[in-house]
């Protein structure tokens, strides 16, 4: 394995974390972030404990001051970045009526233009690597929400669809340098997220380690294919 860096954001639990571990086994040195540091560092030493060599770094994704530490501390520490994960995101179940400003804000701010800033910080990097390889990955979480708006969720719907359409104006502007941009766009997933879901069993959702998975399927592909969006559903959803 050539020498690779990834950094994930929300990487302590759920979906990230899987990411992170996936790409940890396939060789990859990795920057864990995550709002809470006590919950980061355990979750980076399990990593660190199956034999990855990651590094965690506490950013919450709705400061632009600690995105840029972020970006700056992945750089010091490996000097390179191959894959962006920018996966941490928050949903507050509230219909429209009933979401105040600040709820509506806070996921505007994490999900929409932390992803924005985060990858504005990170494209200097991704080009070089993707220059250097051609085959740099940004990947970005979406949802199915955002695919079709889903009531009792509106501003996270919104955020997500939004994301969609960051990633296809990104890729855009990418394009050229080897860098491949794709939204992940999955139903419900077995993490803490989906914990208040009490009808449906996590064992018949949709796994983290599938989305894991799917990343690397992203990075075996050919350096002339791009795979834009990726969606998971669960059957008969
Ligand atoms: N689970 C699903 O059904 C589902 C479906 C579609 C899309 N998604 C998306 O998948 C992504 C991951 O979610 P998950 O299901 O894996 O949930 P999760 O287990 O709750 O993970 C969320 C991660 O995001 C981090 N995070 C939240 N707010 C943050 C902030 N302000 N700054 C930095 N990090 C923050 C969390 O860290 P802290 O705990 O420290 O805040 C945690 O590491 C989200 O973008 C979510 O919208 C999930």
């Amino acid at each position: 394995m050539p020498d690779r860096a990834a950094l994930v954001t929300g990487a302590s639990s759920g979906i990230g974390l899987a990411i992170a571990h996936a790409l940890g086994e396939d060789g990859y040195r990795v920057t864990v972030s995550a709002r809470r540091t006590e919950k980061l560092e355990e979750a980076a030493k399990g990593l660190s404990d199956a034999g990855f060599d990651v590094h965690p770094v506490t950013a919450n994704m709705a400061e632009e001051d600690d995105i840029k530490v972020l970006a700056a501390a992945h750089r010091e520490r490996y000097g390179r970045l191959d894959v962006l994960v920018n996966n941490a995101g928050i949903s507050i179940g509230s219909e429209i009526a009933g979401l105040g400003t600040k709820r509506l804000d806070l996921q505007i701010d994490v999900n929409l233009r932390g992803v924005f800033l985060m990858t504005r910080e990170a494209i200097p990097m991704l080009r070089e690597a993707g220059r250097e390889h051609g085959k740099a990955l940004l990947l970005n979480m979406s949802s199915i929400a955002g695919k079709h708006g889903q009531p009792g969720v509106a501003a996270y719907s919104a955020t997500k669809a939004a994301v969609v359409g960051l990633s296809q104006a990104t890729q855009g502007e990418v394009d050229n340098d080897g860098v491949q941009v794709t939204a992940f766009c999955p139903g419900f997933v077995a993490t803490p997220m989906t914990d208040w879901h009490e009808g449906l069993p996590k064992e018949e959702m949709i796994q983290p380690e599938d989305l894991a998975e799917a990343v690397r399927f992203l990075l075996r592909t050919s350096t002339h294919c791009r795979v834009p969006e990726v969606q998971f559903m669960r059957p008969g959803a």
